[in-house]
Parts: structure tokens; C-alpha cells; sequence
């Protein structure tokens, strides 16, 4: 028979009397496990061998467990400090014993909350009593640490205790550790087949060029692949769902013709509120809501012109019908520092010239960036998430053109079932959010607000077509695509490493 190489050492090197293990079958061959592993389900396969799977337990004391081990479990060094102080024979008080047992901090606690179950004594009202028939020598717990302190690769778990090791599991003492241990066997084909000869086959187990060239591939025998065996799992490096999800994104708004924005995190409450025609005293401008700055506590760099056009709008609005706030408005409140609680004081720098200077129509652009706020943390808000700014400047939109926009957006991420809400927004008319549908829980769920900029914000900012905007989700779009039905499953500390791992993003 003539046989692959790995697979002809495998046969040689196994055993019909007993199962030998992947792992010294590999280093008997001078092979990795994985090409040994390989090998013998090819021979499963052909009958010649037997598999086998089993988990190896192997048990290891954490630093606490070795610390018991050299100094004595706590409850034991108690007993023995209250066996000193006479407690057999009269309650002492626990500050007497518990000063001779010399023990301190929270070892006291370990050792009270032991005493009394492993039958040392009792505690009661501040006294305590040492039962004289106890013996520590007998303390299965301590027995345990020491045969393992002395060599733990010795000690074969299924012969211990199940219960004494459970009880120190527990108390973090020892750790267990699970294996997947593959053992082979030959079977009596196997054995036949070695008895009559077994050779390796010159296999080759790829094609190559100068195969196909000099035409020696059609003698050639090639190795046959398992791709059904089991191989070490090989988790490399990957880009974050959420950065995945935002990269994705950037290349569908890229494709629609759109520019990217940059800007700061940190920014005066000017752009991020005041030129969005935002009333000073709007609650979202409230400490509430915001994240200030404490230093530097405001921005001196502004647009004079444009602070006072601005400020002009607040107090007489614009355009015909435009009527203003009637309310005062105060330019210092307006240069105070926050993290941004939208994204669309880049739009605002935009807009108004000042970031990229003045821009003619039509013109796209947008950000995936984030933005802050100060919510209460539940399953889709965070106190920082991702905002998808965007917006078209041209001559003549409508509310047609922003539905559009977001139909042919959502489309590439294979969501078809958008609804549409009016809605309101200080600097937007008409406006209204978006919702999608919850893939898993069938749920409504908010992922955008949109709308066209009012002349009230566009006229200061000295814009005088129209302009179409919105601000949608991105951790909202990612629960969508992954089936997440928590934001905090998508970052943060509680987020699941296998999901990450594993979380697909279609695209
Ligand atoms: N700033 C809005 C928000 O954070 C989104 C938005 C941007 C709405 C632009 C309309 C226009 O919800």
C-alpha cells in the first residue's frame, strides 16, 4: 500500500495495543500536531486507525492556594490560635484569638467564614470555641493544597475528591484546566496493512507552474485534502465590528459622491449650537446634557462677522416670515467648550466657510464621527457613540431627495424596510427621523434624524440654496447588520470576545 508520507509515519509510530496521543506521535515523527491530526483521520477514514477524543482535566493552585499551602489555611491558623488561648475549655473573645492567630486584613474573614463549616468550633456573639476533636491533620482542604504544592503534575484529578476540589474551586484556591486530548489506535486492518508493506506514495501537494508547463502534472499524484478535519484555531488580528461597520460606511458615502469632514471632538458651543439656530436656552444646551470643559472654559477664536449674523438670526430671525427668539443672547455663552454632542458642528464649519472655505453648489459631504452626550446608559444609548453627519448643498431639494438618499444609503446594507416620522429639530423644516426594523426582535428602532436647514441657520452661515442634512446612528446601523440587540454587546466592557471574533458584517 503506498500511502502519503505523514500518514505512513502515523501507522508506523502508532500502537494496536494501546491509544497513543496526537501530541507524542508528533514529537516521536518530528511533526506538528496539526500534520499528525491531519494524517490520522485520513487513516480513520480508510479503517486503518481509530480516533479518539477525551478532555484531560488537569488542576494547578492559584497564588492564594500556594500561599495556603506554605502558611496554613486561615481557619486552621485560627483553630490553632484558639486551641492556644485555652478556647477548648472556655469561649475567648474573637479580638484575643484573632490577635494570637496573628492573621490580619481579610484573612480574618476567610478564616470566620470557614471555621464553623469545617467543624473547628463556633462563633457566636464576639466568643469563640474551639471543638477539641477537631483535627487539623485531617483537613481534607489542606490536604489537597499540600499534595499539590508538592508536584501537581502528578496528581490525576479523578482521583481527588470531587466535592473537596469543588470547595476549593470555589474559594479560588485551585484553577482546573480542561484539554482536548486525540489519541490513535491501529485497528486490525491497520496491522495487516503493515504487515504487508507499506510505502510512502511521492505525492505532491500542490500544482505548480512548472508543472503545467513541462506537462509532468499528469503523472504526478497529488495529496488529497481533508477539509473536513479539525485544525488549530488561528484567530488573528481584525478590525473591530464598529470599525468594520463605519469603513463600510465611509465607502458607500464615498461611492455616493460624498467628501469627507474633519473637526474637533472639543468645540465651542458657537458651532455646535449657536449656528444651528439653537436657542441658548434649549434644554439640551443645559449641564445636563452637555459635556463641558472646566480648561480652557472658551474658545477665542471666532468669526467676528459671522458671531454677529449669527446673533442677528437669534434676535430677528430671517427670510420673510422669520421672527427671531426675542431672548437675549450672550456671546460668551456661546464660546464655552464642550465635547460635542453631535457631529453637526462640522457642518456648521463647513457651511459657513470657515473650515474649508466658501463652497458652491451642489456639494456632499460627511463625517463618521463621534459624539457625546450625557444619557442615562441603556440598551441603545451610550454616553459616546457614532454619528453618520452628512449633507447635499444644491440649488433645489426637497424631502423626496433626502428619502431617496437614505433608501439608496440603507440599500447597500440590505436594509429595504426603512419608516419615515416627522419630526423637529430647531434648524431643520421639515424634519423627521428614520426607523428600521430589529432583525431579531422585530422592534421599531430609531437610527437617524434628518431634515432641511432652515434659512435661519443658512443665512448667517451665508448660504443661499438649499441644504439637506441629517445625523444617523452608526452603533444603531450595527445592531441592524449584526443582529445585536444591545448597544453595549457592540463595545465596550461587556462585549462578548467571540462576537467580535465572529460577528459578520455583510457587505
Ligand atoms: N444633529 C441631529 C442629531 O444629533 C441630526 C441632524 C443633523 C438632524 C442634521 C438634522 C440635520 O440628532
Amino acid at each position: 500500500m503506498r500511502l502519503p508520507p505523514p500518514q505512513v509515519a502515523v501507522l508506523e509510530a502508532a500502537s494496536a495495543s494501546e491509544p497513543r496521543t496526537t501530541d507524542t506521535l508528533a514529537e516521536e515523527i518530528g511533526e506538528d500536531e496539526a500534520t499528525v491530526a491531519g494524517a490520522a483521520f485520513a487513516l480513520d477514514e480508510a479503517g486503518l486507525v481509530d480516533v479518539t477524543d477525551r478532555t484531560e482535566t488537569s488542576v494547578s493552585l492559584t497564588d492564594e492556594g500556594r500561599a495556603y499551602a506554605d502558611e496554613g489555611l486561615p481557619e486552621v491558623r485560627l483553630y490553632e490560635a484558639a486551641l492556644g488561648v485555652g478556647a477548648d475549655e472556655e469561649p475567648a473573645s474573637m479580638g484575643e484569638v484573632i490577635g494570637a492567630s496573628s492573621l490580619d486584613g481579610g484573612l480574618v474573614d476567610i478564616a470566620l467564614s470557614n471555621y464553623a463549616r469545617k467543624g473547628y468550633g463556633s462563633v457566636e456573639r464576639g466568643e469563640l470555641r474551639a471543638d477539641r476533636s477537631a483535627d487539623p491533620d485531617e483537613d481534607s482542604e489542606a490536604r489537597t493544597l499540600a499534595e499539590l504544592v508538592s508536584d501537581a503534575d502528578a496528581v490525576d484529578p479523578v482521583d481527588l475528591d470531587a466535592d473537596v476540589l469543588d470547595q476549593l474551586e470555589r474559594r479560588q484556591l485551585v484553577e482546573r484546566h480542561d484539554r482536548a486530548v486525540r489519541a490513535v489506535r491501529l485497528t486490525d486492518d491497520g496491522v495487516t496493512a503493515l504487515m504487508e508493506g507499506v510505502e510512502p506514495a511521492e505525492t505532491a501537494d500542490r500544482l505548480t507552474s512548472s508543472m503545467l508547463t513541462s506537462g509532468a502534472w499528469r503523472e504526478t499524484e497529488f495529496a488529497e485534502y481533508n477539509v473536513a478535519a479539525d485544525a488549530p484555531e488561528i484567530r488573528a488580528g481584525r478590525a473591530h465590528v464598529l470599525r468594520q461597520v463605519a469603513d463600510r460606511v465611509t465607502d458607500v458615502l464615498v461611492g455616493m459622491g460624498f467628501q469627507e469632514m474633519e473637526g474637533p471632538h472639543v468645540d465651542a458651543d458657537f458651532w455646535i449650537n449657536d449656528c444651528l439656530f439653537m436657542p441658548q436656552d434649549h434644554p439640551a444646551r443645559t449641564h445636563w446634557d452637555r459635556f463641558a470643559l472646566e480648561s480652557p472654559e472658551r474658545i477665542d477664536d471666532l468669526p467676528e462677522d459671522l458671531v454677529e449674523r449669527v446673533e442677528r438670526a437669534h434676535h430677528d430671525g430671517a427670510g420673510e416670515y422669520g421672527d427671531g427668539y426675542n431672548a437675549p443672547w450672550d456671546e460668551d455663552f456661546s464660546r464655552a467648550l464642550a465635547l460635542r454632542g453631535h457631529t453637526t458642528s462640522l457642518s456648521t464649519r463647513y457651511l459657513s466657510g470657515y473650515q474649508v472655505g466658501e463652497l458652491e453648489p451642489p456639494q456632499r459631504y460627511f463625517s463618521v464621527e463621534k459624539a457625546y452626550r450625557n444619557d442615562s446608559i441603556d440598551n441603545t444609548h451610550l454616553l459616546e457613540f457614532f454619528q453618520i453627519e452628512g449633507w447635499v448643498m444644491a440649488e433645489e431639494l426637497s424631502v423626496r431627495d433626502l428619502m431617496g438618499t437614505f433608501t439608496e444609503f440603507y440599500e447597500q446594507f440590505g436594509i429595504t424596510d426603512l419608516e419615515f416620522k416627522p419630526h423637529y429639530n430647531p434648524y431643520t423644516e421639515p424634519s423627521f427621523e428614520l426607523f428600521g426594523t430589529h432583525p431579531e426582535t422585530g422592534d421599531l428602532i430609531e437610527i437617524g434624524n434628518s431634515g432641511i436647514f432652515r434659512q435661519e441657520m443658512l443665512d448667517p452661515l451665508g448660504v443661499d440654496c438649499d441644504v439637506m442634512a441629517w445625523g444617523l446612528a452608526l452603533e444603531r446601523l450595527a445592531m441592524l447588520i449584526t443582529g445585536a440587540e444591545d448597544i453595549r454587546d457592540l463595545h465596550g466592557t461587556l462585549v462578548d470576545l467571540d462576537f467580535l471574533r465572529n460577528a459578520e458584517v455583510i457587505y
